[in-house]
């Protein structure tokens, strides 16, 4: 896929836990582009502090306006894959500089996103804390809520992959 890249960063969307962080690695060695993460740049940018804490510290509009500013640096670009933190389909703005680029949507069920993220523990995950209910349940809740807000948006992207559209593609085969 690269000639049809030509060099273009390609932005790795999806809820917490959908592994854009894992996938993003594995192809950024496969095309030979560099990886970025676009929570630590943040975090690097902000002093070394993780995102929780900045949420604690600062609060969310703060951290979604470096999240844009991270963005913006990144869309000058090239040749980089970029995971990006689940929720920044959401401003539009985000979506002017993502789509200098290619954009991919990680596209997994939230009973897997809950299961998996309860596996880790919600402890770097700021937006996922303060629920009442068992870590699954709550966990659950929260992503339903979360996604309801935010379907639309994750469908701004070029491609969406899912299981169904791999198993779906592997069974034409
Ligand atoms: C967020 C997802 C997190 C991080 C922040 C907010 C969200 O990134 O950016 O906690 O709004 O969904 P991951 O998707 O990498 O967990």
């Amino acid at each position: 896929i690269e000639p049809y890249l030509k060099g273009r960063c390609i932005y790795l969307v999806g809820m917490m836990g959908s592994g854009k962080t894992t996938v993003g690695k594995i192809l950024s060695e496969v095309l030979g582009y560099s990886f970025q993460d676009c929570d630590t740049l943040v975090e690097q940018e902000v002093g070394e502090v993780s995102v929780a804490e900045i949420f604690k510290l600062y609060g969310e509009d703060f951290f979604r306006d470096k999240e844009t500013e991270a963005l913006r640096e990144l869309s000058l670009m090239h040749r980089l894959v970029v995971s990006t933190g689940g929720g920044a389909v959401v401003r539009p703005i985000n979506w002017k500089y993502m789509h200098k680029g290619i954009s991919v949507w990680l596209d997994v069920p939230l009973e897997a996103l809950a299961q998996r993220i309860v596996a880790v523990g919600t402890d770097s995950r700021p937006l996922l804390h303060n629920e009442s209910g068992d870590a699954y349940t709550k966990t659950f809740m929260r992503l339903t809520a979360l996604f309801e807000e935010r379907g639309d948006a994750y469908a701004n992207a070029n491609a969406r992959v899912s299981l169904e559209n791999i198993a779906a593609k592997l069974g034409r085969r």
